[in-house]
């Protein structure tokens, strides 16, 4: 292992010179008291100094836990990450971040999306790494580790978990959490048995991995790729496939080379690569949570993305993948019909092929060869499922910020709707009410449920897929427009109009929507309307404020958003921005990087060659 290389000399993308050492060689090149800690640190755990001396150390932040059953697997991922770390002349440092599981915490996992990055940043930040490779898989670990690796804007390189093997019940495949939410309606309508649905638990998560349709860990791994953030091909690779080990492995030596080179995320993460995911979002019809995430990682990126530009790009965009929720197949399909290069590859025309990625070569480089084994799960682009792309933002008097909506998931005769309110208060209104044989509910009327946005859930929960009411279910009713302030997983289906904003509890028109009034659905004209005068709504304004019109009262009328919270809550709700600005704390948008190299001190002296 040459010396030189190790200890950043020559030029590098970040600008060091021949008088730099790579930052790691602060805690480890010197030869007096904190240097003597620093290596006795590692000598500790039973590394001898040739193991680590003079080379670039390498972070490992992962977001293993059995809390977390899709990354239930990255502690022995991690291990194959370290073989390509050691094999490039690396030295790995592992260490653990918080990990965000979608069935386990509660109230939802969005409320410590920020608390993750944080941790994150933090952790980049305060050890002694030159770079570092990022473990994620369920759906907020993914964004999270992106939004603090940009933020420090040291050298990073993503690994995501995989996906789950294709769940099989009696034969027939099935998807997590799709058919998981299609088969209780069906529970709920009568059609199958409590037995039968119970037996579809072990049938459905066959591994280790993340959820394995098209919902938000998959949108997320695939965007990763998208973004060039992670080696080329390795989204769609199983869990449980011996390739995504070879995978993590020459991640863990590129981030080697990254942190030599001192190529940093915002080197990568672009406008322009930013444009490329959204894109990506949309012929894969990926989920609608990917709208806030990407928002709020090109935010830490310094790259400003608005809701226009999703719907903008969606009206040019073609939908060809062909996995469920909005399709037929599975994330081990797409990996067996040529991953998500094929799917870029098919697309390219739409693309900037010179953004630049991890790899260190161009994303038109990376897919120029890609090659599409299966045109029924990426489809020609004559045969796209449609020929715009699978998300619509609406605007109008009931969402003036905005709201979106998964179009390639909703019902195409419930495109242009006007229907009569039906109003829920919050979830728990909702859940309380929603079967009850007396409520006042036909089909072609529009579901309504407030306060569970940012703020008001808060922590914007999973609940946008709000259930049908078992009358109608059993009437054979499979499909209502939806709507509220909420996010929906991106494994649900249906026509749900999500992310109103302002959302309910910070004032916005969603909280005058009472039961009987018209609501106009436009999709193709973009429009989401409260059919109600304005004379009408300052009347309810007025009635909801109080008598002083104290807009506290929006928050419960306790006067202040964050009353009777603490500790991280209340650094939430005081914090936390809309849907539109991506969720993110007012106070973590941009970055501040860490330096990669620093100059070599006097004690340093014998670890470069500067
Ligand atoms: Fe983790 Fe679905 S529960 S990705």
């Amino acid at each position: 292992m040459a010396q030189n290389g190790h200890n950043g000399t020559g030029d590098t993308a970040s600008g060091a010179t021949t008088n730099k050492i790579l930052r790691s060689q602060e805690w480890f090149g010197g030869r007096d008291l904190e240097g003597f800690l620093h290596r006795a640190g590692l000598k500790a755990q039973g590394w001898s100094e040739d193991s680590f001396s003079g080379r670039p150390v390498i972070g490992i932040a992962n977001s293993w836990s059995e809390a977390t059953h899709c990354n239930s697997h990255l502690r022995d991922l991690a291990e194959h990450v370290k073989r390509g770390i050691i094999r490039a002349g690396g030295f790995p440092l592992e260490f653990p971040t918080i990990s965000l599981g979608e069935f386990f915490l509660t109230p939802t996992s969005m409320l410590c999306r920020n608390l993750m990055a944080m941790d994150v940043e933090e952790m980049i930040r305060g050890l002694p790494i030159d770079g570092v490779v990022l473990l994620s898989g369920c759906d907020k670990t993914t964004p999270a580790a992106l939004m603090g690796a940009a933020s420090a804007d040291l050298p990073a390189i993503i690994v995501t978990g995989g996906p789950s093997l294709k769940g099989n019940w009696r034969g027939e495949e099935l998807g997590s959490c799709t058919d998981c939410r299609r088969f209780w309606s069906e529970l709920r309508a009568g059609t199958i048995t409590q037995a039968q649905y119970d037996s579809m638990e072990e049938a459905i998560y066959r591994s280790p991995g993340h959820c394995m349709v098209m919902g938000t860990a998959s949108t997320m791994s695939a965007l990763c790729e998208a973004l060039g953030m992670t080696l080329s091909g390795g989204a769609s690779i199983p869990a449980a496939d011996s390739r995504r080990s070879v995978f993590a492995e020459q991640a863990g030596a590129r981030a080697v080379e990254l942190a030599l080179e001192g190529v940093r995320p915002s080197q990568i993460m672009t406008k322009a690569a930013f444009t490329n995911a959204i894109t990506t979002l949309l012929t894969m019809g990926g989920s609608t949570n990917a709208i806030i995430h990407l928002t709020a990682i090109a935010g830490r990126a310094g790259v400003e993305l608005d809701l226009e530009s999703f719907d903008e790009l969606s009206q040019s965009t073609p939908t060809v993948l062909n996995l469920k929720p909005s399709g037929k197949y599975l994330m081990e399909d797409l990996y067996y019909a040529g991953g998500v290069p094929a799917v870029l590859k098919r697309i390219e025309h739409l693309l900037d092929r010179s953004c630049m990625t991890v790899s260190g070569k161009t994303l038109g480089e990376e897919i120029a060869g890609a090659e599409c084994f299966n045109d029924d799960v990426v489809l020609p682009l004559d045969k796209a499922m449609s020929d715009e792309g699978g998300l619509a933002v609406l605007k109008g008097t009931l969402a003036p910020d905005g709201a979106v909506i998964k179009v390639s998931a909703a019902s195409p005769e419930l495109m242009q709707h006007r229907g009569r309110a039906v109003v829920f208060e919050s979830p728990i209104d909702l859940k309380m009410r929603i079967d009850d044989p007396d409520l006042d509910v036909t089909a072609n009327d529009v579901l309504v449920m407030k306060n569970a946005g940012p703020v008001g859930g808060p922590g914007m929960p999973e609940a946008g897929f709000l259930p049908l009411p078992r009358k109608l279910l059993q009437q054979g009713v499979r499909d209502m427009i939806r709507i509220s302030d909420a996010r929906m997983s991106g494994t649900a289906f249906g026509t749900i109009i999500l992310h109103v904003a302002p959302e309910a509890a910070v004032g916005g028109p969603l909280a005058l929507v009472e039961s009987g009034d018209m609501i106009e659905i436009d999709i193709e004209g973009r429009r989401l309307d409260l059919i109600v005068d304005e004379a009408e709504l300052e009347r309810r304004r007025a009635a909801i404020a109080g008598p002083a019109g104290d807009s506290a009262a929006w928050h419960g009328g306790d006067g202040a958003k964050s009353a009777g919270q603490r500790g991280y809550r209340r650094l939430y709700l005081e914090h936390v921005m809309q849907a539109p600005a991506g969720c993110d704390f007012d106070f973590l948008v941009g970055n501040t990087p860490v330096e990669t190299h620093v100059e070599a001190p006097e004690h340093a002296a014998g670890h470069h060659t500067g």
